[in-house]
């Protein structure tokens, strides 16, 4: 397929495709089964590969493939001969030639992606050390759903300046007017490159992207606040005392009550008593649920803008 297109990056999408991507995930959400109906992947192979585990981005791609009409292939970390010594680009190679797409979540190299995009039609990051780019778009689909606009949104993000972070500091900002505020514990923060790019994108769209490593000062004019769990999906921290840096940063009640009216919001798998309270998760600011749904309408979304032609 030589008009397929991958989304490996935030980075990969210029403004009108990630606005578009947005707005066609609300769509979806509104009526499901209109985008099923019309099943566009009818006749598409899906390969799902995922070497770290998943409940919602393994399952929101493969039931949105399904339901747009594809046949699925999934592979777990066992799976490959990668596991027998295959290099990946012999991997890349034989699978490009069989697949339509493939869907992929690994903790390494984010240059790996790059490497099976050479030869797969459209190859899509479900998740990588550096990047979590289909997390960032249901969750800015969740906002333009609830708030109905993505312009001059204000969040504050507390917790480790992970994958996710990273991917709501690549997307956000490109939105006019948009605030986002990393309070991230010291030695856990945004990569500089990142930090870096976002403010970038800050100055050119009239935005604002800032990191500090307390919780103190909160801005109290804020949308919604947001965490992830301390320990982001396939990594570890080498000091063993890391938890002393991050409980500063937990989002209970109190930093709730700091900002009147926000949501709250969760990527998820969360640690009840960790990165957020019970009562906060399950309170009535939160839409961490609704916004795991949303990542089945953007994973939908992502596969048409992929492959549908
Ligand atoms: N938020 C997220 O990526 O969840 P999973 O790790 O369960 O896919």
């Amino acid at each position: 397929m030589a008009d397929a297109r991958h989304v490996i990056s935030l980075r990969d999408l210029d403004d009108s495709d990630l606005a578009r991507l947005v707005r066609r995930a609300g769509e979806i959400a509104v009526d499901p089964d209109a985008a099923s109906r019309q099943a566009p992947l009818r006749g598409r192979v899906i390969g799902v590969y995922f070497t770290k585990t998943s409940t919602r981005t393994r399952t929101s791609f493969t039931t949105g493939a399904l339901r747009l009409g594809a046949d699925v292939i999934t592979y777990g970390p066992g799976d490959l001969q990668l596991n027998t010594g295959e290099s990946l680009g012999d991997t890349a190679r034989v699978l490009g030639g069989m697949l339509d797409g493939l869907v992929i979540r690994t903790a390494g190299d984010p240059g790996e992606m790059r490497l099976l995009a050479e030869h797969c039609p459209a190859v899509v990051n479900a998740m990588s050390a550096d990047e979590h780019p289909t997390q960032a778009l249901a969750d800015l689909a969740t906002l333009r759903s609830r708030f109905g606009r993505l312009d001059g949104l204000r969040l504050l993000y507390a917790g480790e300046g992970n994958n996710t972070a990273a991917a709501l500091a690549l997307a956000l900002p490109r939105f006019p007017g948009t605030e986002i505020e990393f309070r991230t514990p010291r030695g856990y923060g945004l990569a500089p490159e990142v930090l870096a790019e976002a403010q970038a994108l800050a100055g050119r769209y009239g935005s604002r992207a800032v990191e500090r490593h307390d919780m103190e000062s909160l801005p109290t004019a804020v949308d919604v606040v947001y965490t992830t769990r301390w320990n982001t999906t396939g990594t570890s921290k080498a000091d063993p005392l890391w938890r002393r840096d991050f409980e500063p940063f937990q989002v209970n009640a109190g930093v709730m009550a700091r900002c009147p009216g926000a949501l709250f919001m969760h990527d998820l798998p969360a640690h009840r008593g960790e990165e957020v309270t019970a009562e906060v998760l399950d309170g009535p600011a939160s839409i961490a649920f609704e916004q795991a749904r949303f990542k089945l309408h953007s994973a939908m979304a992502v596969l048409e803008w992929c492959l549908a032609r």
